[in-house]
């Protein structure tokens, strides 16, 4: 029987990952501005239905799809790469087994395309 990567975090630590991640991001030097004047705690809800689901678990995630949520951020790869760097951290530090972190990244990974502003080519024909 597959085991899923919900079954072997569970919700508790699931909940403490997304919660700690938020704190650090919010005050984080690199990532930290996306984040002022946002509601952490709204946040952090959402995204503890996300991660869930994400993982398998019974969740259902009710906010916004992650392109609506992200497209006028102007978030870049290296702000991603901080995510991650943060979430890595976090799972390390509550223990979550290295496996099920690995494939909680790898995840994520997959939602990168959806999180950055679809790049619109500029019409340069005036300047021919
Ligand atoms: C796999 C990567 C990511 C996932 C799964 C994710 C997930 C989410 C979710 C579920 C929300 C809530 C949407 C809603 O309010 O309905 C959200 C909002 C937000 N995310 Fe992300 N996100 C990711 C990457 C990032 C990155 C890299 C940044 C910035 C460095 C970022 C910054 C934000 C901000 C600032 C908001 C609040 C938007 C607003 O309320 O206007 N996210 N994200």
């Amino acid at each position: 029987v597959p085991v899923t990567l919900f079954e072997q975090i569970g919700a508790e630590i699931i909940e403490k990952v997304i919660t700690e991640f938020y704190i650090r991001a919010f005050d984080d030097i690199i990532i930290g501005h996306f984040f002022f004047g946002k509601d952490r705690l709204d946040i952090t809800k959402k995204q503890i239905d996300f991660a869930n689901a994400m993982l398998g678990g019974p969740r259902q995630y009710s906010g916004k799809p992650l392109e609506t949520a992200h497209e006028s951020l102007s978030i870049r790869p290296p702000h991603f790469g901080r995510r991650q760097v943060l979430m890595a951290n976090v799972l390390a530090e509550l223990n979550v087994p290295e496996e099920a972190a690995k494939g909680w990244l790898a995840m994520e990974e997959r939602l990168r395309p959806l999180i950055f502003k679809k790049v619109i080519k500029a019409d340069c024909n005036h300047l021919k």
